[in-house]
């Protein structure tokens, strides 16, 4: 505060009301146009107070539908200052912040996040860093994190072998969600398990948790030992094939995107029984995939329309055979004292089947997908860079 900023983006070159609004010129050519309510809302003076610490007594049902300010000026911080009628009520706006909030369409189309789709070609050049390096250096940790966000998936290499470390490594991502598995979760080979995870058989692409409200979404896998023999972690991009499937079969795609599944998951020996309705596909307000959530073993009875049911069944094994389609799929075989991050909530996993022999022996626990925004957000501020303000993905939610 209290310099001018010198960047094209974020200097005003003039504020004056014309036409019902406040407009903005920037020194990029950018103009933005603000609706006098939503300037005198997001006054932030100690008398309003602020809306990130809710500490608010300005109240938005006391403020005109058209108000529009007495006087607006470029304050002596490059910022625009406004005086209101009436009260006499002073606002002061930071050019950065007015920039970073311009709801302009172009402004809003910059903020929007895009994922970067991938297939098994991925295999040659896969996210990753080095689990010290990513500790140890910001920058190193925000293109991790940047990687999750994007890829929906990142490998972490040189981990300890230890299962005490599983907690540290999870931290790169936020802190720790706790399910109905605890925090960390041990899978172990046992002739005799309660979950698929611990036997040897091989896994088809699946989400986890998919009965939840909301899944589990960034996941670790933290290879305290890798199998001797098979076990090769089965990645796919479900954004891109829900992609693909759109353009080929936009109306299996929207049976998939509208109408809901229940999805469900009872524990006898826990008294507790699961159950959640909702698309395969996620989208957000402008129709693009936002999330994703299948496990093809917990697909519930459907209770759907007479006339969709056939057409649904039809979409939903189009779907499969996509995802179990191994030209869909990436194949890592993840090492002992490696981990992989995933965001379950877009990318499946599974597994091929392993040796018995080979005492494999993998942790696993999550962290919220608002906790992993939130550390991507605050690293990405502490370091100056402009994914503090991105529109991310809510994730598999209705
Ligand atoms: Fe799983
Ligand atoms: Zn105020």
């Amino acid at each position: 505060m209290g310099k001018i900023d010198s960047h094209p983006r974020t200097t005003v070159t003039s504020a004056a009301v014309a036409d019902d609004r406040v407009v903005v010129a920037w020194a990029d050519g950018h103009q933005s146009r603000f609706h006098g309510i939503w300037l005198r809302h997001n006054c932030a003076c100690p008398a309003c107070g602020t809306s990130e610490s809710a500490m608010r007594a300005l109240r938005i049902d006391a403020i005109p539908d058209d108000i529009v300010p007495q006087t607006v000026e470029i304050d002596d911080d490059g910022g625009v200052e406004i005086v209101w009628p009436g009260d006499g009520h002073v606002s002061r706006y930071a050019a950065a912040w007015l920039r970073d909030n311009c709801y302009s369409d172009a402004e809003r189309a910059r903020r929007r996040w895009h994922p970067t789709c991938w297939g098994p070609e991925v295999a040659a050049d896969p996210p990753q860093v080095d689990f010290e390096t990513a500790r140890n250096d910001d920058v190193a940790r925000l293109a991790f994190l940047e990687n999750l966000r994007d890829y929906g998936f990142a490998l972490v290499n040189d981990v300890p072998a230890d299962p005490e470390a599983t907690v540290d490594i999870a931290a790169l991502a936020g802190p720790l969600r706790v399910t109905n598995y605890g925090s960390v979760y041990d899978f172990r080979y046992t002739p005799t398990p309660l979950v698929y995870g611990d036997s040897e058989v091989g896994l088809n692409p699946h989400t986890d948790e998919p009965y939840r409200q909301a899944p589990p979404s960034i996941t670790l896998f933290h290879f305290v030992k890798a199998a001797a023999r098979g076990g090769e972690s089965i990645l796919v991009d479900t954004f891109r094939v829900g992609r693909i499937l759109r353009a080929q079969d936009p109306e299996a795609f929207d049976l998939l995107a509208h109408q809901r599944v229940t999805f469900h998951r009872r524990l006898e020996e826990q008294d507790r029984d699961f159950r959640m309705q909702a698309p395969v596909y996620s989208l957000d307000d402008q129709g693009q995939i936002a999330g994703f959530r299948l496990l093809d073993r917990a697909v519930g009875p459907l209770h759907l329309d007479d006339t969709l049911m056939v057409p649904y069944y039809r979409a939903l094994k189009k779907l499969l055979v996509m995802l179990f389609d191994e030209a869909n799929q990436l194949r890592i075989p993840v090492a002992t004292g490696q981990a992989l991050f995933f965001n379950n909530q877009r990318v499946q996993h599974g597994r091929t089947a392993f040796d018995v022999g080979s005492d494999r022996y993998m942790r696993t626990c999550h962290v919220e997908l608002d906790e992993f925004y939130s550390s991507l957000r605050t690293l990405s501020a502490r370091l100056g860079t402009e994914g503090v303000n991105m529109v991310l993905p809510a994730g598999a939610l209705v």
